[in-house]
């Protein structure tokens, strides 16, 4: 494992894994964060929904399998399964375990899945539309660009995107239909792009970006898994989010504001009678960024942001 995973230290620090905790890596990746995690003494539970991820990781550490569906494999320190991270409490139901120290998540695509031309993620390389994170996954890029109705890519691209030219785009799109390659929607994005536009950036990363999180159902599935997360969470244990992009972070920064103001009372009533309580303390009042070094050294580290929050009660509505 020679590669650097982003905000390493950082995360170690404010997940403050020691002997005799349980950490969850939501995004096991190539293990990075994991392996921080384990030499701190904690035992960790992985998930990833990409099975070459699991593999490496359970021949790097020479885990046996326990489980077929969902796929698991141990050791005394270290368990991986191959599963979205939204089925977090199916998981840990399985397992048999109520609660958690820490939940961690370093969100996105791993360098591995960028840089194999095979996965169909990157315009940087030729290859069929793909960008499934998960190889056992029906729907692919290829079934977003062909299938979906105008109104409906135009909404993925505008929305996840944040494309300022989805509509021109997506007309492009469903005008050069069948597309089956990544250098041929990169083409078809250009011819709808106005000429000043494509000097600014790569002209389909934001497409990209936009059909990748379609795709993987990427928002929805940080949503599930921030809610459930946080009700295995022991008093003291701590969330991280590692986010790549500003509507994860988004995500994650209302997220941590509601669950530690969630009180809903008109500002004009002077006390709380919603009986909401906090149930986070919110620890990096700011993003932590990475330092200059880092995002030379690691093109992934560039947008990174890291935020973490600390349990702090278990709040029940009234009536459940
Ligand atoms: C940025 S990489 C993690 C890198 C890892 N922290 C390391 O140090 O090697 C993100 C990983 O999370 C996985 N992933 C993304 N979304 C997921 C989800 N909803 N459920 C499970 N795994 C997911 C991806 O397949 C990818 O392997």
């Amino acid at each position: 494992m020679n590669h650097v995973p982003v905000l390493f230290k950082e995360s170690i620090d404010l997940l403050e894994p020691t002997p005799g905790k349980v950490i969850v890596d939501c995004t096991l990746g190539r293990g990075g964060h994991t392996k921080g995690f384990l030499d701190s003494g904690a035992k960790v539970i992985g998930f990833d929904q990409d099975i070459e991820a699991i593999q490496e990781v359970v021949e790097s550490y020479q885990l046996k399998k326990v489980s077929d569906e969902p796929l698991i494999y141990q050791n005394d320190q270290l368990i991986v399964v191959h599963a979205n991270f939204s089925k977090i409490s199916t998981v840990l139901a399985k397992l048999e375990i109520l609660e958690v120290d820490s939940i961690f998540w370093d969100l996105g695509v791993s360098s591995p899945q960028f840089d194999n031309p095979s996965r169909g993620f990157s315009y940087r390389f030729d290859a069929k539309l793909d960008m499934r994170m998960d190889q056992t996954q029906d729907v692919s890029a290829w079934d977003i660009v062909n299938t979906c109705e105008l109104d409906q890519l135009t909404t993925i691209i505008r929305e996840f995107g944040e494309e300022r030219y989805a509509r021109r785009i997506a007309r492009q799109i469903v005008s050069d239909r069948p597309i089956d390659t990544t250098f041929e929607l990169t083409e078809t994005i250009k011819k709808a792009m106005p000429a000043r536009a494509l000097a600014e950036q790569h002209p389909a990363k934001r497409t990209f970006q936009a059909i990748r999180i379609a795709v993987n159902n990427e928002l929805a599935a940080l949503e599930d898994s921030l809610e459930s997360g946080l009700r295995h969470l022991k008093l003291g244990g701590r969330l991280g989010v590692i986010s790549f992009h500003s509507l994860e972070d988004r995500i994650v920064k209302e997220f941590f504001k509601k669950k530690q103001d969630p009180c809903t009372c008109p500002k004009t009533i002077p006390y709380c009678v919603c009986g909401k309580k906090p149930t986070i303390k919110i620890i990096t009042r700011k993003p932590i960024v990475p330092a200059t070094l880092e995002t030379e050294e690691n093109r992934r580290a560039h947008s990174s942001k890291l935020r973490v929050a600390e349990k702090i009660s278990e709040f029940k509505e009234v009536g459940k």
